[in-house]
């Protein structure tokens, strides 16, 4: 079984993490989902909320599965008896990030690989901040998350 492990905060999932969600559980037997609990940013959906716009914008994928986690990503994947942890990069500025993250995973866990898959070039701009400042002043946010939660991201803000 080989199970490949996505990691984020997702908060919220974009149609760029669905673009990658979509093409990396081709290539896996399992893909998790891994949604970060963490004590330092103050998210804008709590974690119930992302893991089940999550749950609801994959419902088409059978081999993805939604999950949470919280301290090292490298000992989260061995728990998981993953092997692959799998990330999406946009443009240039989010290679230097990515390469000391996945350097530092390296030299934590030497046996666990982190794969690069280049986004769709569609979504190189987009990121869940942009729609978050979107969404926050009324502009438009077709098209850049799932359908199926957009109400739910519009409505965040009406409260
Ligand atoms: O969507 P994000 O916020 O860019 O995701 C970042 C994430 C969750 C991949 C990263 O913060 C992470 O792996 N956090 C877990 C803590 C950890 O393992 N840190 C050491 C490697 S930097």
């Amino acid at each position: 079984m080989n199970t490949f492990i996505y990691p984020g905060s997702f908060d919220p999932v974009t149609n760029g993490h669905m673009d990658i969600i979509e093409r990396a559980s081709k290539i896996c037997d399992k893909l998790i989902v891994a949604v970060l609990i963490s004590h330092n940013k103050q998210p804008l959906f709590t974690m119930d909320e992302r893991v089940d716009l999550l749950k609801r914008a994959v419902g088409h994928c059978k081999n993805v599965e939604i999950d949470c986690f919280s301290g090292l990503l490298v000992d989260y994947v061995a728990e998981k008896e993953a092997s692959v942890i799998i990330k999406g990069l946009r443009a240039v500025s989010d290679f230097e990030y990515e390469l000391q993250m996945a350097l530092l995973n390296q030299k934590m866990a030497p046996d666990i690989e982190t794969l690069f898959m280049m986004s769709n070039i569609n979504y190189s701009f987009l990121s869940s901040s942009m729609v978050k400042e979107l969404a926050r002043y009324g502009g438009n946010i077709k098209g850049l998350i799932p359908e199926c939660i957009e109400e739910d991201v519009i409505n965040k803000f009406k409260k």
